[in-house]
């Protein structure tokens, strides 16, 4: 079967369903269970598809604290393999960040581990598997992670798309080839079922009138999403959790691995309207889902209240005194790396590709989670980064343990600088961040397309 049969498959996956997500727990003390699961995500044409789930679901149990709020997450591992769940976005302290061979042992198959951390920002966010991550939240194991604002704007529902992206056979069952060479060396595992909730060409039921929150996180190993919905006109929130003064946009809404924007659409279609949402982002360009309007009016104009969430107060970063960073991701197909270091000794890149490597950072090849770090310092420092994209294929960067300010683009300075913990650093492409390195402990900064990272794009920052 061809890799791209299921995006032109037209009937299938009409389960038309609101994206019921299951068992949200309103309670900050949490029990969770990673285990094999059965979701039907293609539709009832095709057989169920075994997974590895929080809880056995794929997305895993919701969960919802109030800011303030101490979640204490007892992971119990049902699965035949050690696993470890990262807390995606949130600053925690760094024993609770959940990276396996780095911040804790791999939590053994029928032993459990409690997380316990104090969320000090609002906003949306995700856990996973953080162990053989390409396989593990490949197979399923990921979930949402919402801290509730203290005064959130007024909306009529707040929904959650987990956006994912599944290679799957014609018999609906995952393709099992993770962390294969060619999508070490190219995009990293780019599927043929592109999902929301778990589930393929799904569609939304929606009422003229209505408010919606749409929390979009992107859960893919290494899919990018380019978004539009149609004339509906969405205001953008928040990004990777962080509020943003609240702008309309007409561009596609851009949304890389790992990272997660905050929408209020205004839903002002007629009843029995239909409007697709369309992710442009690859050359094909295919409908992830879509808003089907009910006979219901709700209210005949668009709600007239503010949208805006409080800024975020993450400490400034001081850029006259701070301590400057160069970082140069290279490698991977059509790159033009030649050589680089492998465990500190310098090799032809065919040699490093022999290894199963062919990424690296400033010329460091990341294939162990505790390398030597990229950035050692002092607890307080402000930390400027400038990362050159000099490879072929897009990078979501991802930093742990804190949000940097992304200042510039292209050196084009931003004209609302804005926080990020994943940004998409596309081919070519110069970024110019700054954080204040204000958390203890070794932190993974790594591509966030998992077969990247597990290929060698990582490094290790260390605030002592
Ligand atoms: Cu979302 Cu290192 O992870
Ligand atoms: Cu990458």
């Amino acid at each position: 079967m061809q890799r791209r049969t299921f995006l032109k498959l037209s009937g299938a996956g009409v389960c038309s369903s609101v994206y019921p997500i299951v068992g949200a727990t309103a309670s900050n003390v949490i029990n969770i269970t990673p285990k094999a699961g059965e979701i039907n995500i293609v539709g009832p044409q095709f057989p169920a598809t075994q997974v590895w789930g929080f809880d056995g679901q794929v997305p895993g149990t919701p969960i919802r604290v109030k800011l303030g709020q101490t979640v204490r997450a007892t992971i119990h591992n049902a699965l035949k393999v050690p696993t470890a769940v990262h807390w995606h976005g949130i600053r925690l302290p760094n024993a609770m960040d959940g990276v396996a061979g780095l911040t804790q042992p791999p939590i053994a198959p029928g032993e459990s581990f409690e997380y316990r951390f104090t969320p000090p920002d609002a906003g949306t966010y995700w856990y996973h598997s953080h162990v053989n991550a390409y396989e593990q939240v490949g197979r399923g194991l990921y979930g949402p992670l919402i801290i509730e604002e203290e005064s959130p704007p007024e909306v009529d529902r707040d929904l959650i798309w987990m956006i994912d992206d599944w290679r799957l056979n014609d018999d609906a069952a995952i393709v099992d080839n993770f962390n294969s060479g060619h999508d070490r060396s190219h995009a990293g595992r780019i599927g043929n079922v592109p999902t929301v909730n778990g589930r393929f060409r799904d569609s939304v039921k929606v009422r003229k009138g209505e408010r919606i929150r749409l929390r979009l996180i992107n859960a893919s190993n290494a899919r990018n999403f380019a978004l539009t919905f149609g004339d509906l006109n969405p205001t953008v929130i928040a990004i990777d959790g962080q509020a943003i003064e609240p702008y309309q946009s007409s561009d596609a809404i851009v949304i890389g691995a790992a990272s997660r924007v905050d929408l209020i659409i205004d839903m002002t279609g007629d009843p029995r309207a239909t409007v697709a949402v369309v992710d442009s982002f690859y050359r094909e360009s295919f409908e992830l889902t879509k808003f089907v309007f009910s006979k219901e009016i709700l209210r005949e104009s668009a709600l007239d209240k503010s949208v805006a969430l409080a800024l975020p107060t993450l400490p400034t970063p001081d850029l006259a005194n701070a301590l400057k960073q160069d970082v140069v991701v290279a490698g991977g197909a059509m790159g033009g790396l030649k050589r680089a270091q492998l465990d500190g000794e310098w090799m032809g890149l065919r040699w490093i590709a022999q290894q199963g490597y062919v990424w690296a950072i400033n010329d460091v090849v990341g294939n162990k989670l505790d390398m030597p770090p990229l950035i050692e310092t002092k607890r307080g420092t402000s930390i400027h980064l400038n990362l050159r994209n000099e490879s072929a294929f897009p990078h979501p960067m991802h930093l742990h343990g804190h949000h940097m300010k992304l200042l510039s683009i292209n050196d084009k300075p931003l004209s609302q600088p804005r926080w990020v913990d994943s940004p998409l650093l596309l081919p070519d492409q110069t970024m110019e961040l700054a954080f204040v390195a204000d958390n203890p402990g070794d932190w993974l900064f790594h591509c966030h397309a998992l077969e990247h990272h597990a290929a060698g794009l990582g490094s290790l920052v260390r605030i002592t």
